[in-house]
């Protein structure tokens, strides 16, 4: 069934010099039980899309157009009393860096423990500490830690608690913002793990973004690959992998480092991003595109599905 499905998004943010256009016309959907990995360099418009499907822009943001159906009701329309509602509930969102912002002077259960009551104050006292024990167990922090303070928290412990405190009030789904990203590689690899387990126990849709698409291809079914505000590729986990077709996605695939020593030859990238104020007309990724043609410069790129769940926005590609 599908949880969630988005459709047409816009999203710009005011500025002096004008609309910047950070999320531009996006569609996808995401599948009840299934991760969805939103993979693009710094600045593409990933946390712009969470933050949209959390009703939480910031004053200067705001939904220019399009919908986002969560499971069959559209949150665009939704008051702000009826999107209280649903955040937390039913969605809830791992920020990026958050770790930093357990509050240094509660002790760690004590903030999961509010976190249960914001929304639900009917919580019985015996029922808010088995539910604060059972999610220590969820993340794997030893129960005799559950007094500690996040300064006697490491790293790894205190991302193990934000992942806590959003599944808190027991959501359907989960935006899990860059969760890793400040994390050693083996503790990195050990909540990537939890993550999955976690969304299998409690058949969770998680949608996940990073800047790094290993880690997105490891813990997710489907990929959406994002540059300059657009999603210029989705497609399962194994298509967008084994079959890139957007010249963006290769070259990022082309810096991903495989065990086996099976590594492609690195493609030149200048790092160039589009001004999102006033994007080009054609393809956003003309500049530095090794295949592009003198037509892609002015002319819109459109989708191209080439199966049934893989598409790509690119003009030249057979
Ligand atoms: N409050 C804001 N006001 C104006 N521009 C913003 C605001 N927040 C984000 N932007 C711009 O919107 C674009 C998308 O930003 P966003 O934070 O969504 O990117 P991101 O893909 O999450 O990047 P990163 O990987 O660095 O976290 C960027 O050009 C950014 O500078
Ligand atoms: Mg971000």
């Amino acid at each position: 069934m599908t949880l969630l499905s988005v459709e047409n998004l816009c999203v710009g943010y005011q500025t002096k010099n004008g609309v910047l256009k950070a999320v531009d016309n996006i569609s996808f959907h995401l599948e009840e039980g299934r991760s969805l990995g939103f993979v693009g360099e710094s600045g593409c418009g990933k946390t712009t899309v969470g933050m949209a499907l959390m009703g939480l822009l910031p004053e200067n943001g705001k939904i220019a157009q399009g919908r986002i159906l969560f499971d069959g009701r559209d949150l665009v329309q939704l008051s702000d009393e009826a999107m209280r509602a649903v955040r937390w509930n039913d969605i809830a969102m791992i920020f990026q860096a958050a770790m930093n912002a357990l509050n240094p002077v509660h002790r760690v259960q004590e903030q999961i423990r509010e976190a249960i009551v914001a929304h639900h104050p009917e919580t019985p006292q015996g029922e808010l500490q088995r539910r604060v024990e059972m999610l220590f167990d969820l993340v794997e922090i030893p129960r005799d830690r559950m007094q500690d303070f996040p300064h006697q928290f490491s790293g790894g412990m205190k991302q193990r608690a934000i992942i806590a405190m959003a599944l808190a009030c027991d959501p359907r789904l989960v935006i899990a913002d860059e969760p890793t990203t400040a994390l050693d590689v083996i503790v990195q690899d050990q909540i990537l793990q939890e993550i999955k387990i976690i969304q299998d126990q409690m058949n969770i849709s998680v949608l996940f973004i990073s800047h790094d698409i290993a880690v997105v291809a490891d813990v997710c079914h489907d990929i959406a690959v994002m540059f300059a505000g657009q999603i210029v590729e989705f497609g399962s986990r194994e298509e967008v992998f084994e079959t890139p077709i957007h010249p963006y996605t290769r070259l990022l695939l082309s810096s991903y480092l495989t065990l086996d020593g099976d590594k492609p030859e690195p493609l030149a990238f200048s790092g160039k991003t589009p001004n999102l104020i006033r994007p080009p007309l054609g393809c956003r990724f003309y500049e530095q595109c090794s295949q592009a043609t003198t037509a892609c410069e002015n002319n819109v790129p459109e989708f191209r599905q080439v199966s049934p769940t893989h598409r790509a926005l690119c003009n030249v590609i057979p």
